[in-house]
Formats: C-alpha cells, structure tokens, sequence
C-alpha cells in the first residue's frame, strides 16, 4: 500500500494516540513509534513529517527521554506538543526550566494569541483558548525560532523556525478543548509537510481486498466472528475479498444484548461465505451456574469459548489462513511503560494454539477504531452493527452481578433494551461513550398496585470518555431518566427500583464486575 507517512514519536503522553487519529483524520497516514526507536529506521520509513508528542517527564531531567540530535538533520518538518516543544528547544541550544512561579506554569484552558502569519496558524483567528497542561518555562528559545503565539502568562506559547520547518507548541492541538486544533495540525501536515492527503477508507477497503487476494490466493480462512465491530469489519472485508473460501464461526454464548444474536446473523447476508452460528447457550450457562466472582466469569467464558471455536474447527479441517481482528491501537508499541492490570479483559484472539492452520491474517492491524467503523460502512455493514459501542467479551455474565441465571439474563436484557431505546431516541446516543444497564443482586421493597414486591434493583451506567481509560458519568437529563425508570418498572417483570451510577473511572470502573 502506497501512501505517504507521518510518524508521531511518542513520549509518553496521555494523548498520544489522540494525536494519531487526529493526523489520519485529516486524511493523511501515520504511525506511533517509540522515541527509542533508531533514527535509521525512522529513515527508511520516509516520512514526510514528524510529531514529537507530550509526556510525562522533564527534559532537564537526567533520565528524561530524549532523541538522538540528527533527527533534525533528516530535513522533515517537526511540529513539538508540550513535552515534545520543550524536547526540541532544548535539544536545539534553547534552555527549560521549572517554572519559578504561578503565571509561567500553566494548566487548562488558556486564551492565547497566535501570530497567523505563521504557516501554523494560517487561515485562523488571531485569538482562542488553548488546553495547556505544563509546569516547565522555556527559558530561552533556540537561535532562529520566532515567537508565534503568546498567553498573558507566557511570552512563547508557540516558536517557530519556519525556514526548517520546525514548530512547536507547548498546548495540546489534539484536545477538544483547543479551539481550531485540528485545523492547526491540519496546517502543519498540508502547508508545512505538503501533504497530498491520500488516507481515505475508500482507497483502503480497495488495497486491503487487493492485498488479501494476493496473500490467500486459492487458501481456506477462518474467522471467530464475536459480532462486535472488529471482528465485523474484519468478517465483511474478507468476505468481499475471498467470498467462500472464509468460513465465519460465530459462537452464540447466550450472553449478548436482546436480538444481537440474530442481528449478526442477518447482516451477513449479503455475503457468499460460510457463516457458522454455534447455539452454545446451555453449555455456557452450565459452566457459569454458581459463579459469581467476576475474574472466574471471564476466565470460564474465554476458556469456553477456545474450546467451543476449537470444536468447530475441528469440523471444518485444515485451513490455510486464521484471521484476526487486531486493530492498531493493540499493537502499538509505547513509549512509556505499561499500566497495571485492573481486569483480565477477555477479547476473541489467543486461538492461534488450538487451530490447525497455516498462518495468521490481521487485515485491521493499521485501523484505529473510527477508522475501523468507517471501513465498515464503505463495506456496507449496517449501521447498527458498525456503530455499536463496545461490548465486553464476557458480554452479560459481567453485567448480571452475582450468580447467573437464564432469567435473570433475560430480564436484564428486556431492561437494557429499554435502556438504549430511549437514549437513542432522546438523540443522546452519538455523545455518551457506552451506556448500559446492570441487574443487581440487591432486592428491596416496593409497592405495586396494591401489593408488595421484592425485587431487584438496576443500575444505569453512562459515561462520557475518549479512550475508556477513564472516564466520566453522563450527565443524562433528568426526564430521560425519568422516562426509562417508568417505562423499566413497569414493563419488566423482576425489577422495581432503579439507580444511576455516579461515579467516574478512576476510582469506579466503567462495568460493574
Ligand atoms: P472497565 O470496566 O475496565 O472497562 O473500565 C473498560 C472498557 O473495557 C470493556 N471491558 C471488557 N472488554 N472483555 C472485553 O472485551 C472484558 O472482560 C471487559 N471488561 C470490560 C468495557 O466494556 C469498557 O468499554
């Protein structure tokens, strides 16, 4: 696939794979590195510009992360946010400091003034509020850099030394809360880089069906089809590619929202291929049937589901090729190190041991997300499939709190289906990250009619994130809630009390289990 390339080298910032998206989506390809990546193989991928991002650190620190210097020697544009601002002017005879006091160390929104002849700030306002989030000072910015935007506490928000092409900002373009942002990364790749913005879905879905052709050839591919929007994606991308030469097992384990089984089911239709539903339901349950710790749930289910696919496989024989929907964010490489394990999640990949085939395909491995959804829709997928937010592996088992039951699976699902009804329809569907409902295992009284009952409480859970690392809870309005606790209590048999969970990630986690 041909396509020019930008690399962001990442320092370890929160935003980094902000930054990514935000370059791709202004139609132009890149990659996250590492910053320890060689300069010889940040070469060869002959990229047309540069992106160092923000992190955590430093760069007067000893062991803060740094670059090798002939990086600036390679004659690529490099645009420096925050930490990635700081790196460059040090590195280019400029000095950082902390800052001594209050007005130099800035965080949250800014208004700044930008210097709109500057190739980066072309075409835009000559004021906004930029997101800042720095507690060091350049001191001294390096010989031949302008200063191109200032705020009231800081004389250089933003330097510039446009003959080499080297900018940097010490705010966050890539956050919402910058105004023009995006505009202004856009400038960078399109004014300064000279992009040609060939990244398009279109052009992609085209490579890809080419390029999986070329691979396959007369091969056999397998796919575990889990009915989310990866392994969608990648199920219909295949499909249009090699037709019957796939073979799709999609195994029903009886823990999926209300109609989601059969909504997989229909939406491959259209395609010449060998779509295989495993009903595995009973035997699912059976295993669960007493479990209530939720670590035990996720291991049985992933256990399970090996050994439900590995069967399946089994019937189908050799095949050439198991396919995969890796998408990028999983196997970028970070430049800082990893997180702690909160939760074992549980996703449709590790099968490679139990099959019998040649060679593994991941035909999303270079997709971000929306990318990934985008394809879809090139594909033709319906919407309901390609929007759908994200489902845990372990699906309800891990929303049913405490032990499991087929009832108590079903009235979950009835009060959920209300739940994302009535969100839909109060058009509050595209802003809230992921919504949905949780049986409690708490019972308590009420009053129906005339009698008493006793039954269980559900809880609605709704946030607003952008990467569900953290997040925050929706502030649905009250007579949206209100809606679905009437309509809740009084169409689902088994719930008479309903709550709205109001806690952020940290210290809650976006599921309950
Ligand atoms: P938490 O609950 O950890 O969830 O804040 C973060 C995101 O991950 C999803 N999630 C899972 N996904 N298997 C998955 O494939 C799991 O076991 C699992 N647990 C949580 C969760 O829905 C949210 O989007």
């Amino acid at each position: 696939m041909s396509h020019q390339l930008l690399i962001v080298l990442d320092f370890g910032g929160q935003y980094n794979q902000l930054i990514a998206r935000r370059v791709r989506e202004c139609g132009v390809y890149c990659e996250v590195k590492p910053y320890t990546t060689p300069l010889e193989e940040l070469q060869k991928m002959q990229p047309i510009g540069l992106i160092f991002t923000g992190g955590p650190n430093s760069v007067y620190l000893e062991d803060a992360p740094h670059v090798d210097p002939a990086i600036f020697q390679m004659g690529v544009p490099v645009l420096g946010i925050c930490y990635g601002c700081q790196l460059m002017a040090q590195a280019l005879g400029g000095r950082v400091t902390a800052a001594q006091d209050d007005t130099a160390r800035e965080y949250g929104k800014t208004e700044t003034f930008f210097d709109t002849s500057c190739k980066l700030f072309k075409n835009l306002p000559e004021r906004g509020v930029s997101w800042m989030s720095h507690g060091d000072y350049m001191e001294k910015v390096p010989d031949g850099f302008a200063l191109m935007a200032h705020s009231k506490a800081c004389p250089n928000v933003a330097i510039a030394d446009e003959t080499r092409g080297f900018y940097g900002v010490q705010y966050h373009p890539e956050v919402n809360h910058t105004e023009n942002g995006v505009a202004m990364i856009r400038n960078f790749l399109y004014e300064v880089c000279g992009a040609a913005g060939d990244w398009t879905m279109g052009d992609y879905k085209r490579t890809a069906i080419a390029a999986i052709r070329e691979k396959v050839g007369g091969g056999r591919v397998l796919l575990a089809l889990s009915g989310g929007v990866d392994s969608s994606v990648c199920a219909a991308l295949l499909a249009e590619a090699v037709g019957e030469q796939l073979t799709c097992v999609f195994v029903d384990h009886g823990l999926m929202r209300k109609d989601e089984g059969d909504e997989v089911e229909a939406a491959f239709q259209p395609w010449a291929m060998n779509f295989v539903r495993v009903d595995a339901e009973a035997r699912f349950l059976q295993k669960l049937s007493g479990v209530t710790e939720p670590e035990r749930k996720r291991k049985i289910i992933g256990e399970e589901f090996i050994r439900v696919f590995e069967e399946e496989a089994k019937k189908i024989g050799a095949v050439d090729f198991l396919a995969q929907g890796t998408i990028y964010p999983d196997v970028i490489e970070s430049g800082a190190g990893d997180a702690a394990v909160i939760k074992s999640h549980h996703n449709v990949g590790g099968l490679p041991e139990y099959v019998d085939f040649k060679e593994i395909i991941e035909p999303l491995r270079l997709l971000f997300k929306d990318e990934v959804r985008q394809l879809g829709r090139e594909l033709g997928l319906p919407e309901y499939l390609v929007s759908r937010q994200p489902f845990p592996g372990p699906g309800l088992a891990i929303r049913v709190i405490g032990d499991l039951t087929k009832e108590k699976l079903d009235t979950l699902r009835d009060a959920d289906a209300i739940y994302r009804q009535e969100i839909v329809d109060a058009g509050l569907g595209q802003e809230i990250g992921q919504y949905f409902a949780v049986l409690t295992n708490s019972r308590s009284v009420g009053v129906m009619g005339d009698g008493r009952s006793y039954d269980y409480t559900l809880a609605l859970r709704a946030v607003t994130t952008t990467d569900f690392m953290t997040a925050d809870w929706a502030r649905l309005p009250y007579e949206v809630l209100d809606r679905i606790s009437t309509r809740v209590v009084n169409e689902v048999p088994g719930i008479n009390r309903i709550v709205y969970d109001v806690t952020s990630k940290p210290p809650a986690t976006i599921e309950w289990e």
